[in-house]
């Protein structure tokens, strides 16, 4: 079997890189270790900088997500029960779209599957070999049939626990992390949203999040300790945290009910240097972890693969590797200005217990800064709504 790029992963990047190479005539084969369910189940933030949106618009999927996609010019920081919004239309002309990811995923799949591109689904013992060399080989196993592809290049879309990465040797790749102290449990719950946008709240409790999928369907989060566990969190328990560490007005509107979903995830950022090994290239989440406060995830993961899908076409129709050559610099200097912003964010709206009350004075001064600098409030805007890709 033969392909010209192949890619490990059916997430966002995976499917993104293969919807882009397919739209220059470039063939791909796409190998997921899940089933097709399993992929579209992920409950994953959907907060779409400009940028992604426009690159959904461009791989000709985004009329979905234009017709239901929530447009938000603001977002709502609470610090101790003080809201203060912040209008990013005024501040940068720019908003960002509402848009779950597991849609995203649907019409990328639903795409695929419309012009009958490859992917396989349930692939056991996935293998990239080779890609030192100029041959690189892929091989999995296909209900207990084994199977080598040749191809020219391998992409590892296969996020933060995906095999591409783990095959790269020690020597010839670094890692920088940090893992933060505590997770996010989250809830999605079919009640409308407590406000029409995001409301990101810091208390001395801890961090809160409202979000949404919908007009209809909400998501919130509270920060817990990372050593904490679904099973002790009652529905009950999870609504009276989360109006406890939000202002009394907006705790009043909130519509709780029975979860759909209940989670915790942890948080932690995480940057693999470089993102190319010879013919083969990493993308999101498989190079780079971000935590959810900057809702990052998704839109780096677009943007590498806009970067990717750039070098290869230059690849295949200039016959020039400038692009492939440059890729990993390009791609980690969006990369690690996004693990700034995400870092700040969770910084300044998590409880610290370790930083003391030292701390706790910092994220105030941190706040009134944010609230009576034009500067600060542009400089929050211009990362949240995404920096130039
Ligand atoms: N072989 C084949 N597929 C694999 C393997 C493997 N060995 N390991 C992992 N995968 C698949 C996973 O099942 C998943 O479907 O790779 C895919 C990786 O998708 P994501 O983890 O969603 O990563 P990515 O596409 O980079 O998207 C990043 O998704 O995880 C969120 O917060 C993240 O929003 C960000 C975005
Ligand atoms: C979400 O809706 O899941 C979400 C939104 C914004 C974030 C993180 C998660 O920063």
């Amino acid at each position: 079997m033969r392909t010209q790029v192949a890619i490990v992963g059916a997430g966002p990047a995976g499917l993104l890189l293969g919807r882009l190479l397919e739209r220059r005539g470039i063939d791909t084969l796409i190998i997921e270790q899940r089933d097709r369910d399993y992929v579209l189940g992920r409950i994953r933030a959907g907060v779409l900088e400009h940028e992604t949106a426009d690159m959904l618009d461009q791989a000709g999927i985004g009329k979905r997500m234009r017709a239901e996609g929530l447009v938000h010019d603001g977002i709502e920081l609470c610090f101790d029960g003080e809201r203060h919004r912040l209008d990013l239309r005024a501040l940068v002309d720019r908003h960002v779209i509402v848009y779950g990811q597991t849609e995203v995923t649907a019409d990328l799949m639903r795409a695929r599957e419309q012009t009958g591109a490859r992917i396989v689904y349930g692939a056991e013992d996935v293998m990239p070999l080779d890609f030192g060399g100029s041959q690189p080989r892929l091989r999995y196993t296909e209900n207990g049939i084994s199977h080598e592809v040749a191809c020219d290049f391998i992409a590892g879309c296969d996020g933060f626990h995906g095999i591409c990465r783990q095959s790269v040797p020690d020597n010839a790749i670094t890692s920088f992390e940090r893992i933060y102290p505590f997770g996010w449990l989250g809830v999605l719950v079919d009640q409308p949203p407590v406000a029409p946008e995001l409301i990101y709240a810091h208390h001395a409790r801890g961090f809160a999040l409202c979000s949404m999928r919908s007009n209809t369907r909400s998501r919130y989060y509270v920060q817990v300790p990372s050593d904490d566990s679904v099973e002790n969190w009652s529905d009950d328990r999870f609504w009276d945290e989360l109006r406890a560490r939000l202002s009394p007005e907006t705790a009043e509107c909130l519509q709780t009910g029975i979860s759909i979903e209940k989670s915790i995830a942890p948080l932690r950022s995480f940057v693999a240097e470089p993102m190319r090994f010879g013919r083969m290239f990493l993308a999101g989440d498989a190079a780079h972890i971000v935590p959810p406060t900057g809702a990052k995830g998704l839109n780096l993961a677009a943007s590498d693969v806009r970067y990717l899908a750039d070098a290869l076409i230059e690849y295949y129709e200039e016959k020039s590797t400038s692009g492939i050559d440059g890729y990993s610099e390009r791609a980690l200097r969006r990369v690690w200005k996004a693990e700034r912003f995400s870092w700040w964010m969770t910084s300044l709206l998590h409880v610290f217990p370790e930083s003391g009350g030292f701390g706790r004075r910092i994220q105030r001064a941190e706040f009134d800064y944010l609230t009576t600098s034009l500067a600060a409030a542009q400089s929050l805007a211009e990362n949240y709504t995404g920096l130039p890709v």
